[in-house]
């Protein structure tokens, strides 16, 4: 698998069976991944699964930490637990009733004098999997030898911490399945330079030109200033209905008619720093830029949060694992809460196939145009991604693939 150039990509990165074979083998199952929310493991023996390629990894709670399994029953090998979350006191298998504790011991053999009497009950537990949390995410490592989470994550995991995750909760929680390749929808989330294409109705809130890329070891950062018109628009001083309908989301008290489009950011920091002093939020560890622009992390591979000092938003992309050109996206949102008021209860998760439902304007914008970026992928007439200046993450997650994957 030869090494990826500076500014070119070979496509068969995104189409061929035999890269989807070398992440399966070589990527997968050596790095740190998103497994699901700490807030879904309430209480002993509150559990998820967590599927990718032809994976899974069931996640419990355990005498108040968290522990991952993989999912399979040691007998005959049936997928323990179906995909989902649920609460246990144990988990038997459904094929002939064999009993795994929450922390992962094999309780009970159906029939125990049909199998030898020195059999190896001790040996026959879940196999464990390298679990940490953190920001409340689970994230599980397939390696049992991985180096920490803390030492994977770098810098990204301070600069994500100064928005104290902890005061969000979850408002959404999506998934869609998709007809293309999992990198076609991380490559589409790390720059914003088809903004001004896919996305023409939001150059009123966003500037897409001043946009900062910053390399966090394996992972990466675009610092995207919001509540600033785009400098490709003519007029720069007009707020816009899509500016107005942020400000509104973001708790700013309505603009009087004569400000302009570019003082709208000033505002958003002013409005955020006096309910911090009214005792409402803690933005306190984020620059007063931060207040008004985003910070998009790319957690190698697959994990993109959207940090912004009122909301944030993830998205997981999970490869198939068989077809390059099908994956999963998993969206979340989150919402700050300020300080008196209750948290939301948790929304239901809601899954569907492309075309079937939506995720939001803007991101079903991206999915129409990521389906249509992976047919052009299978053209003979086309070989390699030309990649420039506002793309670098995604030759820098081509690098950071070839520490795992070439030869
Ligand atoms: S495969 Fe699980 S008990 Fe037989
Ligand atoms: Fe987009």
């Amino acid at each position: 698998m030869s090494p990826v150039s500076n500014q070119q990509i070979p496509k068969d990165r995104y189409t061929s069976k035999e890269y989807l074979r070398a992440e399966a083998e070589r990527l997968w199952p050596q790095v740190w991944q998103v497994a699901g929310l700490s807030c879904d493991l309430t209480s002993e023996g509150s559990y998820f699964t967590f599927d990718v390629t032809s994976e899974s990894v069931l996640v419990v709670r355990h005498e108040g930490g968290v522990r991952a399994f993989h999912n399979v029953c040691s007998h005959r090998g049936r997928r323990l637990c179906d995909p989902g979350r649920g609460q246990a006191k144990s988990f038997q298998c459904p094929y002939h009733g064999w009993t795994y504790t929450t922390g992962g011991k094999l309780a009970r053999v159906t029939d125990p004098d049909a199998f030898p009497e020195d059999l190896d009950v001790e040996a026959l537990g879940l196999k464990a999997v390298a679990c940490e949390e953190w920001a409340g995410f689970v994230w599980v490592n397939l390696n049992a030898q991985a180096p920490s989470l803390e030492e994977y994550l770098g810098p990204v995991r301070a600069q994500i911490d100064a928005y104290r995750l902890g005061d969000f909760a979850l408002v959404e929680d999506l998934t869609l399945d998709m007809p293309c390749n999992w990198k076609v929808c991380v490559d589409a989330f790390n720059e914003v330079y088809h903004l001004s294409s896919v996305h023409p109705e939001i150059l009123g809130v966003v500037d897409d030109i001043n946009v900062r890329t910053e390399l966090l070891g394996i992972h990466g950062k675009l610092v995207v200033p919001f509540y600033v018109p785009s400098p490709r628009l003519r007029d720069r001083q007009k707020v816009d209905e899509s500016l107005q309908w942020m400000l509104k989301e973001a708790g700013v008290p309505p603009l009087d008619g004569a400000t302009s489009a570019l003082d709208v950011h000033k505002k958003v920091r002013h409005s955020i720093r006096s309910r911090e002093r009214a005792g409402e939020l803690d933005c306190s560890g984020l620059s007063d830029e931060q207040l008004s622009e985003s910070h998009h992390f790319h957690v190698f591979p697959n994990f993109q949060i959207d940090m912004y000092a009122m909301k944030a938003l993830t998205l997981r992309a999970r490869p198939h694992a068989t077809d390059p050109g099908r994956m999963l996206v998993d969206q979340q949102r989150f919402d700050r809460i300020p300080r008196d008021i209750s948290r939301p209860p948790r929304p239901a998760h809601k899954g569907f196939r492309y075309g079937k439902g939506s995720l939001g304007t803007v991101t079903d914008q991206d999915m129409f145009n990521l389906v249509r970026v992976q047919r052009g992928m299978s053209s003979s007439g086309f070989e390699t991604l030309v990649i420039g200046a506002q793309e670098q993450l995604i030759g820098h997650l081509h690098r950071g693939l070839d520490t795992y994957i070439a030869e």
